[in-house]
Formats: C-alpha cells, sequence, structure tokens
C-alpha cells in the first residue's frame, strides 16, 4: 500500500479514538490526505482540531467509507460487528479495537513487538488489536518468552477508570469531588461501583466459572499472541481510582532459571519496553509517571518465591496509548508499508 492514505476513525470523539487522533497528529509512517472522523448521530457535526485544521464528525451511515484506505474502529463491538464488512468493502483494511473479532481463527491479533509477521494475514481484511491489560503484558512476556519459553503466568492488574472510557474516567472525578465535599458519591453509571476512594475485583462481566470475561481476555489473548495454545494465565483484573495507565503485578515460570539481572537486560533491549528499577531510590514504574508515554515501563524484577524458575516483576503502560490507540498506528504503519520495500 503506497502512496497517501486516506484514514477513518470510528469513534472518533471517545476516549480511545482521540487518543488515535493525538497518536496520527505526529505519526510519521503513515502519509495523511484525509482524516475522516466517524461517531454518532450524537457528536455528528462537532469540530475537532488536527494538524491545525478543524475536521467535522460524520455519523456513522452508509456510503460514509468511500474511498477509505484505513478504518481504526474505536467504538462497541457491536459497531465494529455492523460496520466492519462494509468498510471492507469499500476497499479499507479495518483495525479493530473492540473484542468482536479477536478470537476470530481468520484475524489476526497482533501486537508488532511480538507478532507482527501477522498483520499480511488477514483473509476478511480485519486485524484486531488485543484488550488492554493483555498488550501492557505481552510487550513485558515477549523477551523472555522468545529467551526461554514462558510456561505459566499468574497476574493481577490495577486498571485506569479511563480503560471503561471517557464517562467512567468522569465519574471518578465527579464521584471523588463528591466524597470530598462530605457527599455520599453519586449512584455509579458508566462503572459497575462507586470507585472514588475504592476499588473492585470486577472488569467486565463474570463467566460461569467466576472469572470475569477481561480475565478471560488475559488468557485467550495471551495464548493466540505468543502463539502457545496451552499457556495458563490466571489473571485477577482490579479497577482502581486511577484516571489513565494500567500496572500489573506478574509472576512467570519460564522454561530455564533467570538471574533479575539477566532479565533487566532483556527487557531492556527489547522494543517497546524500558525499565525503570532502582528500588534503593524509590524508583519503579507509576502509572502517573507513564501517562500519555508510549513505552511499556518494568520494574521491581525480582525472583519468585512461588515458583520454580520463576520471576515476578510490576509492569505500567497507558492502556489508552500502547494498550489501544498506538498498538493500532502501528498495526496501520505495517499495512502501509506493504509493498514499499520499507521496514516499518
Ligand atoms: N478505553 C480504553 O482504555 C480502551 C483500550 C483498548 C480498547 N478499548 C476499546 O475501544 C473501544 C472504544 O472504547 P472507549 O473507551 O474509547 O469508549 P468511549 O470513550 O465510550 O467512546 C465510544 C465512542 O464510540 C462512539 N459510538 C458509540 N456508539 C456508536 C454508534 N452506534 N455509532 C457510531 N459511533 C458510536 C462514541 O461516539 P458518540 O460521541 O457519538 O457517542 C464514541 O466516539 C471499545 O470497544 C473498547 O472496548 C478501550
Amino acid at each position: 500500500m503506497t502512496g497517501g492514505k486516506t484514514v477513518a476513525i470510528v469513534g472518533a470523539t471517545g476516549a480511545v479514538g482521540i487518543e488515535l487522533r493525538d497518536v496520527l497528529e505526529s505519526a510519521n509512517g503513515i502519509e495523511i490526505d484525509e482524516l475522516r472522523l466517524i461517531a454518532s448521530a450524537r457528536s455528528a457535526g462537532t469540530r475537532v482540531p488536527f494538524r491545525g485544521d478543524e475536521l467535522e464528525v460524520r455519523e456513522l451511515a452508509d456510503g460514509v467509507f468511500g474511498g477509505v484506505d484505513i478504518a481504526l474502529f474505536a467504538a462497541s463491538g457491536d459497531v465494529s460487528r455492523a460496520w466492519a464488512s462494509p468498510a471492507v468493502e469499500a476497499g479499507a483494511v479495518v483495525i479493530d479495537n473492540s473484542s468482536a473479532f479477536r478470537l476470530d481463527a481468520d484475524v489476526p491479533l497482533v501486537v508488532p513487538e511480538c507478532n507482527p509477521e501477522q498483520v499480511a494475514e488477514r483473509p476478511r481484511g480485519i486485524i484486531a488489536n488485543p484488550n488492554c491489560s493483555t498488550i501492557i503484558l505481552v510487550v513485558a512476556l515477549a523477551p523472555l518468552h522468545r529467551a526461554v519459553g514462558v510456561e505459566r503466568v499468574v497476574v493481577s492488574t490495577y486498571q485506569a477508570a479511563s480503560g471503561a472510557g471517557l464517562a467512567a474516567m468522569e465519574e471518578l472525578r465527579s464521584s471523588t469531588r463528591a466524597v470530598l465535599g462530605g457527599a455520599e458519591p453519586p449512584a455509579p453509571e458508566a462503572l459497575p461501583h462507586s470507585l472514588a476512594f475504592n476499588l473492585f475485583p470486577r472488569i467486565d462481566v463474570f463467566r460461569d466459572d467466576d472469572y470475569t470475561r477481561e480475565e478471560d481476555k488475559m488468557l485467550y489473548e495471551t495464548r493466540k499472541i505468543l502463539g502457545v495454545p496451552g499457556l495458563a494465565v490466571e489473571a485477577t483484573c482490579v479497577r482502581v481510582p486511577v484516571e489513565r495507565s494500567h500496572s500489573e503485578a506478574v509472576t512467570v515460570e519460564l522454561g530455564a532459571a533467570m538471574e533479575p539481572e539477566a532479565a533487566r537486560r532483556l527487557f531492556a533491549d527489547a522494543p517497546g519496553l524500558v525499565v525503570v528499577d532502582e528500588p534503593e531510590h524509590s524508583r519503579y514504574p507509576q502509572p502517573r509517571d507513564f501517562s500519555g508515554a508510549d513505552p511499556v515501563a518494568v520494574g521491581r524484577v525480582r525472583v519468585s518465591r512461588a515458583f520454580e524458575r520463576g520471576l515476578t516483576f510490576w509492569v505500567v503502560g497507558d492502556q489508552l496509548r500502547k494498550g489501544a490507540a498506538l498498538n493500532a498506528v502501528q498495526i496501520a504503519d505495517l499495512v502501509c508499508a506493504e509493498g514499499s520495500g520499507t521496514p516499518s
């Protein structure tokens, strides 16, 4: 795919859509001739800035994908299920942030630091962007897996309010203000419970086996991205009163024992990762420090007390950026580089 591109964002007014616009504003991989912003009738007509211009948001409707090369979907799974095929039929490659197609065998699930070659295998013209917590996890697992194999993973997440969208982020702010003012927090709408001075071990719906759908996503998507069908991934996903950036406490059992210092070197040399690990100077990754940042940060690397050949560490990543928008734009870069002979 060569030449300037017409790129569409579906869900352009949401948390991921706004971040996609921000990443594209400075992206140098894709030459953009036109950016088409699409949302529901609620925000059609709104004008938003892009590269010194003002773009009008259009309603998702028949004909909206005409001439689009890359369609970045960041609305709901239902919207993707209804509109991804019409976008492909109109000639676009769809990169989808929802969970609609992630586990479909004929849709690649791609994190460019792990499995970039799979971008090319897209018989339906759709590439899925993984779950945000999963992206942050696999960027850290990938170098360990390449070196000695990862055999088992136990992960607890500390997920920011904005992971549930703009409305949830606003709900965290308003309920916190209410409690600070001495009032009861208002009844939550975007989240299942009030998050002000609180946290809760539930993200997405519960399954029959008492795990949540978010915990299932971390298991099945990690297996698919790393190409290890039997990998055990035990996740507990928790919503915490942080505005932005997810944190994860991870313990892995490896194929061979590894010293923490060797792991730090692997992490430091891996694409998309930085190491912040100086506990003696109180330096370890924190969500505030990595909000708006591209890399995933890893620290607190130590020998596991639970697993043979085990390591425990702490990972932080901005779930709106690497966990969603940046990963999708990196995939778009790979698509645009096809046929140009230029590795992206
Ligand atoms: N938030 C995250 O950290 C994150 C990370 C990874 C993946 N994701 C996934 O990305 C997607 C978007 O999440 P978000 O957090 O950005 O949600 P959000 O803040 O609630 O934004 C939703 C967007 O979808 C649009 N939309 C809703 N219904 C629509 C319809 N019927 N037709 C067209 N547009 C419609 C909204 O437009 P209006 O302004 O018109 O309502 C808005 O632009 C979801 O599938 C989510 O699971 C989110």
